[in-house]
Order: C-alpha cells, then sequence, then structure tokens
C-alpha cells in the first residue's frame, strides 16, 4: 500500500559551512526524495532549544543548541513513499564512525556532534518539526 509521506532534513552548520549543501540535496533526488520546500536560514540559540527541547535533559544538549545555531542551516521538506525511515536510512547512524558505507553521515560526518544532517525520527515528529520551520 501507498505511503506518501513528508519528513524535515537539516543540512547542519557544518556540512553548509563545507558547501555541501548542493551534494547533498543531489543525494536526496538521486534517492527519489523531492524537495517540497527549503530555506538557508540561521537560527538563535533559543530556536535551537526550541527545536531539540526532547534532549533538553541529556549532557550533550547546551553544546548541541550552541552547535545548530552556530552557523547557517539549510532546512527542507522532504516527500517520498516511507520518507522518515527512507531518509533514516540514507542518512545513517547518528555517529558518523558507526554509520554504514554510502550513508549522507558516513560520507560527510566529522564527528558524533558534527554530523552533517538531522532527520524526523518518526511521522508524528516529522509534523511537529515541519510546523516549527515552516508555519503556514
Ligand atoms: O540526529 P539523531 O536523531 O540521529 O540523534 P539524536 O539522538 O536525536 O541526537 C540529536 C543530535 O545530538 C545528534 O544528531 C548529534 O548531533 C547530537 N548528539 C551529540 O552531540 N552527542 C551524543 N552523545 C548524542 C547526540
Ligand atoms: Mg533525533
Amino acid at each position: 500500500m501507498s505511503n506518501l509521506e513528508k519528513t524535515l532534513s537539516i543540512i547542519k552548520p557544518d556540512a553548509v559551512e563545507r558547501n555541501l549543501d548542493q551534494e547533498i540535496k543531489n543525494i536526496f533526488l538521486n534517492n527519489d526524495f523531492k524537495i517540497i520546500k527549503e530555506k538557508k536560514i540561521q537560527l538563535e540559540k533559543s530556536d535551537a532549544e526550541k527545536f531539540y527541547k526532547v534532549h533538553e535533559t541529556k549532557p550533550f544538549y547546551n553544546d548541541l543548541c550552541a552547535y545548530l545555531s552556530s552557523g547557517p542551516i539549510v532546512v527542507m521538506i522532504l516527500e517520498k513513499e516511507n520518507a522518515v525511515l527512507s531518509n533514516r536510512e540514507l542518512m545513517g547512524a547518528t555517529n558518523p564512525k558507526e554509520a554504514k558505507e554510502g550513508t549522507i553521515r558516513k560520507k560527510y560526518g566529522v564527528s558524533i556532534d558534527k554530523n552533517s544532517v538531522h532527520g524526523s525520527d518518526s511521522p508524528e515528529n516529522a509534523k511537529i518539526e515541519i510546523e516549527f520551520f515552516f508555519k503556514d
């Protein structure tokens, strides 16, 4: 049965800084994702704190929010059959050292914090994250 989904993808500061945004967008397009909307923005730290609120009790929360707001990011709505899971597979594991060959994080990730991309982890969170960045 068809299950066309939308998911939220972010190209993080480490990748934008290395001018990898077009290359990473091409990977999505070559894997049958449609880029429905996109924008390049820089977050305030307070916005990053809202976005990553689920992680507020984690030891890495402060550094994570400082990092995500440290430079421009590219935020995209991606659409595909089973987009959420498909994007998580294409991204690879959170730690680039553990990411499989051929994944975005394996190819471009520098470290567990500078891992180049974000992707929603469930259809429910995809809706919340899309609304966070693209409410209109
Ligand atoms: O991004 P993903 O959903 O794969 O991982 P997460 O567990 O939701 O963590 C969010 C982000 O926090 C990761 O992408 C990492 O950049 C960062 N993180 C970190 O800096 N140190 C950790 N030990 C775990 C995650
Ligand atoms: Mg996550």
